[in-house]
C-alpha cells in the first residue's frame, strides 16, 4: 500500500473523534445525504427543540401504518433499530429459552440476549448465508429468533423459498422472529417481513432511516409486526418516552413522503455496486455477491487491512471477523472518488 493520502501520520481507527476527517466506508452510511423536504423538516424543527418531543411518535406511526398497509398498532417507533433489538429481546418470546440468532452476523443480537440474561445459539452460517431449514427447525426450541436479511455483513438476501421456509418456521413453533431488514430498501423485489405479515406468524421486521434515507445521525428506527408483538415492544419503549427526538421525526416524516428521493438512492446505488464491482474484478480482487450498499472484499487479513487502510489511507472499513465471519473487508458504498481510493490503496 502507498503512504500517499494523509499528510500526518496520525494512527486512527473507528472510533477516534476526527473519523469524520478521514474517508468514511465502515458504516454502510449513505454517500446521497437525505431528502431535501428531510432536511428542511428538520431545520424546521430546531426552533422547537426547547419543547419534548412527541412521546407517542404519533404522526411518524400513523405515516408508516399507511405506507406499509397495516394497522398502527403494527408499528412501534424507536431510537435507531439498535434500540428495538434491545428492546425485542427485553420485550419477545419466552424468556427462560436462549435465542437463536446466526453466527457471522450484526453483533447486536448476541449482545442484547446476552446482556438481558437470555443467552443465544448461534447457528453456523451455510458459506456466506443462512441456512434458512436449520433455522426454521431450531426456532422451537428457542425463545426468539434474530434473522439479519438482507445479511450484515456479507451483503446477500433470502430468496422466496428460503424466507417462505423462515416465516413457516415461526408460524408452526410460535416463537417470535424478528427480521433486521437494516439494508432492505435497497433490496427491491426480494421478499421482506411486510409480506407474510397478513397470515398470522409471529413476525416482526425492524426497519431504519440511517441507510437508504440517509438520516443515521437522527437515530429513528421502526418495527413493523404482528399487533400483540408490537404492543410488548412498545411497553418496553414507553420506559424511554422522549427517546425519539423531535428534529428526527419530523425529518422522518418528511423522508417518507419523498419516494422519488428514496427511488434515486436505490437507483445510484445499484449503479455504484455494479461499477464498484466490476473495478474490483478488474483488479482481481475477489468479493461477495451484495444487494445493499456495501460489498465484502476478500483479503488474506482483514485486520491488518483494516488498520493500515485507516493508519496509512486515513480509510475506515470493517474487517468482517468482528463479526465471526472472517477473510472480508466490508466496505460501504461511498462515493466514486472515495472507492477510488480505497481501491487504489488496497492494490497499491
Ligand atoms: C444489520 C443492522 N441492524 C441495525 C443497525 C443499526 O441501525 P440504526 O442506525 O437504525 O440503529 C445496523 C447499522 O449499521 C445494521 O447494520
Amino acid at each position: 500500500m502507498n503512504a500517499r493520502v494523509l499528510a500526518s501520520p496520525t494512527v486512527y481507527n473507528a472510533s477516534v473523534p476526527d473519523a469524520d476527517a478521514l474517508v468514511r466506508l465502515h458504516l454502510s452510511e449513505s454517500p446521497y445525504g437525505a431528502s431535501p423536504a428531510a432536511v428542511a423538516a428538520a431545520t424546521e424543527a430546531l426552533s422547537r427543540i426547547h419543547r419534548y418531543p412527541a412521546p407517542q411518535r404519533d404522526a411518524l406511526v400513523t405515516a408508516l401504518a399507511r405506507h406499509w398497509d397495516v394497522g398502527e398498532d403494527q408499528i412501534a417507533v424507536a431510537n435507531g433499530s439498535d434500540e428495538l433489538v434491545l428492546a425485542t429481546a427485553l420485550s419477545l418470546g419466552e424468556r427462560d429459552l436462549p435465542g437463536l440468532v446466526t453466527a457471522g452476523t450484526f453483533p447486536g443480537y448476541r449482545a442484547a440476549l446476552d446482556r438481558t440474561g437470555r443467552g443465544s445459539t448461534a447457528l453456523p452460517l451455510d458459506g456466506a448465508g443462512l441456512d434458512a431449514a436449520a433455522f426454521a427447525s431450531g426456532l422451537s426450541a428457542h425463545g426468539i429468533g434474530y434473522v439479519c436479511n438482507p445479511h450484515n455483513p456479507t451483503g446477500g438476501a433470502l430468496g422466496p423459498p428460503a424466507f417462505a421456509t423462515l416465516v413457516e418456521g415461526a408460524a408452526t413453533s410460535g416463537t417470535p422472529l424478528v427480521v433486521d431488514e437494516a439494508y432492505q430498501e435497497f433490496a427491491a423485489g426480494l421478499p421482506q417481513t411486510r409480506d407474510f405479515l397478513d397470515g398470522g406468524a409471529p413476525l416482526m421486521a425492524l426497519r431504519t432511516f440511517s441507510k437508504a434515507y440517509g438520516l443515521a445521525a437522527l437515530r429513528i428506527g421502526y418495527a413493523v409486526g404482528r399487533a400483540d408483538l408490537i404492543a410488548e415492544v412498545r411497553r418496553t419503549l414507553t420506559v424511554l418516552p422522549f427517546s425519539v427526538n423531535r428534529v428526527g421525526q419530523a425529518a422522518a416524516l418528511a423522508a417518507l413522503a419523498d419516494q422519488d428521493f428514496l427511488d434515486s438512492v436505490r437507483a445510484a446505488g445499484d449503479r455504484r455496486r455494479r461499477w464498484f464491482c466490476a473495478e474490483l474484478d478488474r483488479r482481481g480482487l475477489r468479493h461477495l455477491p451484495s444487494v445493499t450498499n456495501f460489498v465484502a472484499v476478500r483479503v488474506s487479513d482483514a485486520s491488518v487491512a483494516q488498520d493500515e487502510l485507516a493508519r496509512v489511507h486515513g480509510i475506515l472499513v470493517r474487517d468482517t471477523g468482528i463479526f465471526g465471519f472472517p477473510g472480508h473487508l466490508r466496505v460501504s458504498l461511498g462515493d466514486e472518488a472515495e472507492l477510488r481510493r480505497f481501491l487504489d490503496a488496497i492494490t497499491a
